[in-house]
């Protein structure tokens, strides 16, 4: 162990997942692999997104900018929530970061103190439980089932509340289960909040990626809800721009003032000409968002239908781009199965595990590949998880 690795301080404690590790080895030594496990849209940005950046460039759009963002960006954010979800936010409140991945240290940073316990929509997006390591708080997992297509209830999220909680994180649609919560429900968590005293982190990164009709809620809409609530949004998942790193959280404005020197401190700001990137997608035409949309629900309908063809349940995903999908039926172990799919079909896919869940029963199925290839990776699982019934057999 080197000297350096011997002063390391001690809210490191994640690990770099080595299954995760493991197969990405495996796969970069093969040639057919289709995966299945990204959560990286394979979709082009828009070409006016596109477009505006290189505008940008060639503008001379590529100095630093105040720490919270540009001005028209944070007005046009303002306008979007309003005009999207009901929400009254003013640019004074909101702060554009690196994606939502740094909205997410930065609220850490600014609200959770050592021993604060943090509960969090499980299974999970598990940089939560990073983050909040990192500031000495405690992650508290609140599961959701398959029973209730993974939907939240307000009992089990009650039943964990101590006098140590900060905050719940609150995320809908959910990854890795694509789960809406409903408005109903949503109504229920802040009457929570509210009796317990808690704050609410509000995830929407999947807002606007939503399937039959669900209904998206924004929590921070309800009475006396947004002075409590901060409310985590970007535009990696919607518009495809997952490596121009923008996002960016909504909050009362006090809050937001205290947070300038710490976002600056993180990176100074969000790269200037992914602003204008983001200024193009939220301000120009949502007709590229929707086809996109619809050829999600496309996938998602085809991909439902294969699984229960093979026999396999999972929890509807009302949201999102995920199918948590239970192999218990196939009698095999889950990383045994996520291995040897990978190492005999050439389909990657990745362990609940790697989203906090500890029952062993569930993978987590992405549709960001064109239809054919989604067809193709189908085809193989069959064909597959018939081989192994018949070795067990
Ligand atoms: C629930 C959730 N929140 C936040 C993020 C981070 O997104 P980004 O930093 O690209 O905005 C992700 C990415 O997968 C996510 O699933």
């Amino acid at each position: 162990m080197s000297i350096v690795f011997d002063h390391m301080a001690p809210r490191i404690t994640e690990e770099d997942s080595s299954f995760r590790t493991r197969m990405l080895g495996i796969a970069a030594g093969m040639t057919n692999v289709i995966a299945m496990g990204r959560g990286d849209p394979d979709f082009h940005t828009p070409a006016h997104i596109t477009e505006a950046a290189k505008k940008a460039i060639d503008d001379n759009q590529h100095h630093y900018t105040g720490p919270t963002g540009l001005p028209q960006l944070r007005e046009a954010i303002a306008a979007d929530l309003k005009k999207e979800y009901g929400l009254d936010y003013t640019a004074a409140e909101i702060v554009v970061t690196a994606g939502v991945q740094e909205s997410i240290t930065l609220l850490m940073l600014g609200l959770v103190a050592p021993g604060d316990e943090v509960l969090l929509t499980s299974p999970r997006f598990t940089t939560y439980d990073t983050a909040v390591h990192m500031v000495g708080g405690v992650p508290i997992p609140v599961p959701t089932f398959e029973k209730d297509d993974f939907a939240l209830d307000v009992a089990e999220i009650e039943k964990r509340i101590t006098p140590k909680t900060k905050m719940f994180v609150l995320v809908s649609p959910n990854n890795p289960t694509g789960a809406v919560t409903p408005p109903e429900m949503i109504r229920r968590i802040a009457e929570l909040a509210v009796k317990h005293d808690i704050l609410i982190v509000s995830d929407e990164i999947y807002a606007k990626i939503i399937y039959d009709g669900n209904e998206h809620l924004s929590i921070a809409t309800l009475p006396g809800m947004k002075e409590r609530t901060i409310t985590l949004n970007g535009f990696s998942k919607t518009y495809a721009m997952t490596g121009w790193r923008v996002g960016y959280l909504a909050a009362p404005a006090d809050f937001v003032a205290k947070m300038i020197e710490p976002r600056h401190t993180l990176s100074i700001n969000t790269c200037t000409i992914s602003q204008f990137a983001a200024l193009a997608a939220v301000t120009g035409p949502q007709e590229p968002i929707e086809a996109m949309i619809a050829e999600y629900a496309e996938r998602r309908a085809y991909l439902m239908e294969a699984l229960t063809e093979m026999g396999l349940t999972y929890g509807h995903p009302g949201g999102a781009f995920y199918i948590y999908t239970n192999i218990s039926s196939t009698g095999m172990e889950i990383a045994d199965f996520c291995e040897k799919l990978l190492r005999e079909t050439g389909v990657m896919l990745f362990p609940g595990s790697m989203f906090g869940d500890e029952t062993g029963h569930y993978i987590r199925i992405s549709f960001l590949q064109p239809l054919p290839l989604i067809k193709d990776a189908i085809g193989r699982m069959k064909t597959f998880i018939a081989a192994h019934k018949d070795a067990a057999a």
